[in-house]
C-alpha cells in the first residue's frame, strides 16, 4: 500500500501509454521489498522545464526515467550529468538527492554490454559493427568502447552522424579504434543493430546477410518483434543471436541501482 513514507519515481515522456518501465520498476520494487512506486507523468516538451522543477521540489521523490522525447532536454536541466550522459548529451535516468541536486546519466549503452555479458559475450578484444547513429547507438558506441573493444566501426545511413558519433567517443576514450565505415558485416566477432530497420514487418534488413560469417554474433536492440528478420535470417545463416531485451532487462537494474544510490 502506498502511505506516507513511501518514496516516489516517476517516468516522463511524450506520449506515455507505450512505456513498460512502471511494471518492470514496480516489479524490481515489490520483489526487494521497498516501500517506493513509480508513476507515469506525460510531460509535453513545452512543460518539461516546470516539471523537472517541480521534481527537485519535490522531498519524498527519489528520481526518474526520461524517454522519448525528453532525452537530450532533461541533459540540460541537470546539475550534475555521469560519463556517458556527457559523452551522448542525452539521459534516461535522473537521481535526486536530498539536497534537491538533480545527477542524470545514461544507461542505454552500459545495459546493452551489460546484457551481452550475461549472455556470455563479453565485447572486450572483440571487432565489433554498430549498425545506427541515432540516440541508442551513440550510447552503445561509448559502452563498447569503454568495455575495451579491439574495434568499432559505426555505419548509418547519415554519415554526418557516425562521424558525429565517432568524434564524441573518441574525446571520452582517446585511445579507442573507432571509425565510421561501411555495412559490410564481413570480419567483425559482433555486429549490433541499433537501427530501427525491423520494427516494421517490410523494413529492409540493415545488411547483407550473406557476406556475415558464421562466428560472429548478431545483436539487436529492437524488442518487438523479439525475433526480427535480421535475426530469423542471421539465425538461418548459422550465426549465434542476441536479443533486444538483454539490453533493458540489464538498464532497468543499473537505473534502479542509480536512482536507489545502491
Ligand atoms: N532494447 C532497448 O532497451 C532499447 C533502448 C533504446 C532504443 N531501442 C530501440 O533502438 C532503435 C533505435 O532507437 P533510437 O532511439 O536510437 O532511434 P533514433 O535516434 O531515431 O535513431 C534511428 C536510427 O535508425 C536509422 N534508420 C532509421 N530508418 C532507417 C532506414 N530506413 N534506413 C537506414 N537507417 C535507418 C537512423 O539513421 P539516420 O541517422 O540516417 O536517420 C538512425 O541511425 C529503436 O528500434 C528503439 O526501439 C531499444
Amino acid at each position: 500500500m502506498i502511505n506516507g513514507n513511501t518514496r516516489l519515481f516517476a517516468i516522463v515522456a511524450d506520449p506515455i501509454a507505450q512505456v513498460r518501465t512502471p511494471q518492470v520498476l514496480n516489479a524490481y520494487f515489490e520483489a526487494r521489498a521497498l516501500d517506493a512506486v513509480l508513476v507515469p507523468v506525460h510531460v509535453a516538451p513545452e512543460g518539461l522545464a516546470a516539471v523537472v522543477e517541480g521534481f527537485r521540489r519535490t522531498r519524498n521523490l527519489d528520481g526518474f526515467i526520461v524517454t522519448v522525447p525528453h532525452k537530450t532536454a532533461v541533459a540540460a536541466l541537470c546539475d550534475a550529468l555521469g560519463p556517458a550522459a556527457q559523452a551522448t548529451g542525452s539521459v534516461n535516468t535522473v537521481r535526486r538527492d536530498p539536497d534537491g541536486r538533480l545527477v542524470g546519466d545514461m544507461f542505454d549503452g552500459a545495459g546493452f554490454v551489460q546484457g551481452l555479458r550475461t549472455q556470455g559475450h563479453d565485447p572486450a578484444g572483440r571487432r565489433c559493427l554498430l549498425l545506427g547513429a541515432g540516440g541508442a547507438a551513440g550510447a552503445i558506441a561509448f559502452s563498447l568502447a569503454q568495455a575495451g573493444a579491439a574495434q568499432v566501426v559505426v555505419a548509418n545511413r547519415t554519415r554526418a552522424k557516425a562521424d558525429a558519433v565517432v568524434q564524441r567517443v573518441r574525446q571520452a576514450f582517446p585511445q579507442a579504434d573507432i571509425q565510421a565505415g561501411d555495412a559490410d558485416p564481413q570480419g567483425y566477432d559482433v555486429v549490433v543493430n541499433a537501427t530501427s530497420l525491423g520494427m516494421k514487418p517490410d523494413d529492409p534488413l540493415p545488411l547483407a546477410i550473406d557476406r556475415l560469417q558464421p562466428h560472429t554474433l548478431v545483436a539487436e536492440i529492437i524488442m518487438k518483434p523479439e525475433l526480427t528478420p535480421l535475426l530469423a535470417q542471421a539465425q538461418a545463416h548459422g550465426c549465434p543471436v542476441h536479443f533486444g531485451r538483454h539490453m533493458l532487462d540489464e538498464q532497468v537494474r543499473l537505473m534502479a541501482r542509480f536512482m536507489l544510490r545502491d
